[in-house]
């Protein structure tokens, strides 16, 4: 890169993949993705071009919430390897230039956990104040009204010590009392332990959560509630969550970072983009990267979209650096929100907005939500709620790497059944397939790690209408880009007012208008994308 680009750190460079171990790749036919397995898939994702892969949980626990509720954060669950693995896994991701992040989940332990054990065993042991202990009100029902994400009343009595304990999410998933700081200590020790094993950072669990109302007020009811909603959204979790001290409790968290050298905080965090951006921290002192969920959320309309863009770049802090999600293991796959077609824009679109791009595994080959029958449904958000269709299972179903029987993903019975196309879509077939959703990603990946424009540039908005959006990313010295994006099934039309333009169509959705040279208009069909080298000669 030129001397008059500043520089940046590997994760602002980067593009990050998440994987969800079990359905990423079996090594041992038990039908269960394994740390053995994404040893096998890394060349995989380095010849796809990512630069840092987060796995969701891999530790021991009871899988009540499929690994978001740990019974030990120091181990590996023996369903997913054992310690060496993962010193291999970490060693091999390492060799091959790239970085690996883990799930952190301090939040909340499993019911199993030791801590949790000691902690429910009697109201006078050592651990009582560890997790959130409350008596029942004098008519015996729970302290206060707080729900439980995943259905039901956040309180679960305990009979045999006479209270009430906490949980926002299942009641195998008691809540830690993050303002005792024995338990603040416990968990930054947890950090440690794998930062000394050299993870390179943490994607932290619901951080938003973490700490609650000190008098545990009644929460409001919504008035925006639906029935067709979660029961949790009858209520504004406004004494649950997002409380002010989060924040310095957040600040703590990234100093154990900074003990290390360019360790990575990633924030799970699902709030309004004012809220969202206060997780920077002050003096960006806060999480590197709270995770920006809002293509997750919006409606896929361009004026939507780029109005959120807009809003997103204007309330980011000084040296705030922006992020985007297309995907994860909790929301419906983008392509099963907007379709085939648009998933493609969608994918250009994440790959050249300013900021760190997450790719949800399976997305880059165009993996649909698979229907998974009612009997087979596993996750506990869906079995709680059955009527609401909020299971998370079509999301995480087996990565399809070839026609092989179970998509070459397990010799056993998969855990989740596959989806049924995985003879089409897979990827061996879409490697060697120029117009496949796989090419396209590697193609934009690679445009995005050799341009700095596009890596680490500027992002100026140039144009929006109802149908499409457009911007220009820039960089001192650099090669600049226009992305147009056409995120309605129509054609559409894009001129510049007040400047003329002209260069090189370089990557599109539509493969066949590479290479065109453009300038004044541009015509677009409905569902493309293009990304246009600009000429030199056009004033910036
Ligand atoms: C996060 C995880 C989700 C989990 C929940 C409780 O939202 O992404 O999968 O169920 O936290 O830990």
């Amino acid at each position: 890169m030129e001397e008059n680009l500043k520089k940046h750190l590997w994760w602002q460079e980067g593009v990050i993949y998440q994987i969800y171990p079990r359905s990423y790749q079996d090594s041992n036919d038990d039908g269960i993705g394994d740390l053995p397995g994404i040893l096998r898939r890394l060349d995989y994702l380095k010849w796809l071009g990512v630069t840092a892969v987060w796995l969701s949980p891999i530790y021991p626990s009871p899988m009540a919430d499929y690994g978001y509720d740990i019974s030990d954060y120091q181990g590996i669950h023996p369903l997913f390897g054992t310690q060496a693995d993962f010193d291999t896994l970490l060693d091999e991701v390492h060799k091959r230039g790239m970085k690996l992040i883990l799930d952190l989940v301090p939040n909340h332990t499993s019911d199993q956990h030791p801590w949790f054990q000691e902690s429910r065993s009697s109201r006078d042991n050592p651990k009582r104040d560890w997790y959130i202990w409350c008596d029942p009100k004098p008519d015996g029902s729970p302290p206060n009204n707080w729900l439980s994400v995943f259905g039901g009343p956040g309180w679960e009595w305990d009979e045999a010590t006479g209270q009430y304990y906490y949980h926002a999410f299942l009641k195998e998933q008691p809540d830690l009392n993050w303002r005792n700081p024995d338990v603040r200590k416990a968990m930054f020790d947890v950090m440690r332990f794998w930062l000394n094993k050299g993870v390179d950072g943490f994607r932290v669990d619901v951080m938003w959560h973490m700490i609650k109302d000190d008098q545990l007020r009644d929460n409001p009811t919504n008035p925006d509630y639906q029935p067709h909603m979660a029961t949790y959204e009858q209520l504004l979790p406004v004494y649950s969550t997002d409380q002010p001290e989060v924040h310095a409790l957040v600040t703590e968290m990234r100093q154990v970072l900074d003990e290390y050298n360019e360790r990575l905080m990633i924030g799970e965090i699902y709030l309004p983009i004012h809220q969202l951006v206060a997780y920077y921290g002050i003096d960006g002192k806060g999480a590197h990267l709270p995770f920006n969920f809002q293509l997750l959320q919006l409606p896929w309309e361009a004026p939507k979209i780029a109005a959120a863009v807009a809003q997103y770049e204007g309330v980011l802090p000084d040296g705030g650096w922006p992020n985007w999600v297309l995907g994860n293991h909790d929301q419906p796959r983008i392509i099963s929100r907007v379709g085939r077609e648009q998933a493609r824009v969608a994918a250009m679109m994440l790959l050249t907005l300013r900021g760190t791009p997450t790719i949800y595994y399976g997305d880059e080959i165009g993996m649909r939500d698979v229907p998974i029958p009612f009997e087979e449904v596993q996750d506990p958000q869906g079995l709680n709620m059955p009527d609401k269709n909020l299971s998370r299972d079509p999301a995480r179903t087996p990565m399809q790497w070839s026609a092989e029987p179970n998509a070459g993903f397990t010799t056993g019975r998969p855990w989740l059944r596959l989806a049924q196309n995985f003879n089409r879509e897979n990827v061996e077939i879409q490697k060697i397939d120029r117009f496949s959703m796989l090419s396209l990603h590697k193609r934009l990946i690679e445009l995005r790690q050799r341009e700095p424009a596009l890596t680490v540039g500027d992002y100026k908005p140039v144009y929006a209408d109802t149908q499409l959006m457009a911007y220009i990313r820039e960089a001192p010295g650099q090669a600049r880009f226009l992305i147009v994006l056409n995120l309605s099934h129509r054609p559409g039309y894009f001129k510049l007012k007040d400047r003329s333009i002209s260069g090189t169509i370089e990557i599109a959705t539509y493969p066949e208008l590479e290479g065109m040279v453009v300038s004044e208009r541009i015509n677009l069909g409905g569902d493309e994308g293009i990304i246009v080298r600009l000429d030199d000669s056009i004033p910036s």
